[in-house]
This record gives structure tokens, C-alpha cells and sequence, in this order.
């Protein structure tokens, strides 16, 4: 388990505990954290679940698998540093204290 806080354009935070198994999508829509659709249900096909990861925490996070980073681009025509879909980054006991910023509009 670990906490995970999220964090809206105008600096709102919340921050929620991890189930077993989750990933960051799954604790956010579990909590109704608004601005995260998420409309595919984690099936990767969708681009609306798509976080900012803080500059601290990228590495331990890591970048985009191969298919995540093109609809990333896909849907943004670009790739921002340190933007993934939240239902690719599973949560360990390593990501504890997590922040993720959502952005403005998802793709
Ligand atoms: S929920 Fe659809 S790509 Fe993440």
C-alpha cells in the first residue's frame, strides 16, 4: 500500500491510501478525483487518464512503455516530459508518498 496524492491545476490536493494491487488510475477513480475519466477502464485506449509526474519522482516512477508514450502523442501531438497514463503506473511499496498532478484537459 502507499499514499498517493493528487494534485488539480489550481493546487487542490488529495491524497488517498493504495489498495492492494492498484494502479494510480484505479485509487483516483475509486475516490471520484475529478479531471480523471479514465474512460477505457485501464485498457489503455482512451489517453483520459493522463498525470503529471513531479520531476522527483520520474525516475522511480519511469517514462512511458512503447504503446503509452504513442497514445500520449496521439492524443496530444507531443510527448511532455514526465506525462503518463495513470492506469500504466502500478503502485509498490517504492512509490509510497506519490504525488501526481492532473492536467487541464485529457486527450
Ligand atoms: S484509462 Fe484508458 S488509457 Fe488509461
Amino acid at each position: 500500500m502507499a499514499r498517493i496524492t493528487f494534485i488539480q491545476p489550481d493546487g487542490t490536493r488529495q491524497a488517498f491510501e493504495s489498495g492492494e494491487d492498484e494502479t494510480v488510475m484505479l485509487v483516483g477513480v475509486r475516490h471520484n478525483v475529478p479531471r480523471l475519466p479514465a474512460d477505457c477502464g485501464g485498457q489503455l485506449a482512451c489517453a483520459s487518464c493522463m498525470v503529471d509526474v513531479p520531476e522527483p519522482w520520474r525516475e522511480r516512477v519511469g517514462g512511458p512503455g512503447l504503446d503509452e508514450g504513442d497514445m500520449i502523442e496521439d492524443a496530444l501531438g507531443a510527448r511532455p516530459v514526465g506525462r503518463r497514463l495513470s492506469c500504466q503506473i502500478r503502485i509498490t511499496d517504492a512509490l509510497d508518498g506519490l504525488e501526481v498532478a492532473l492536467p487541464e484537459a485529457q486527450g
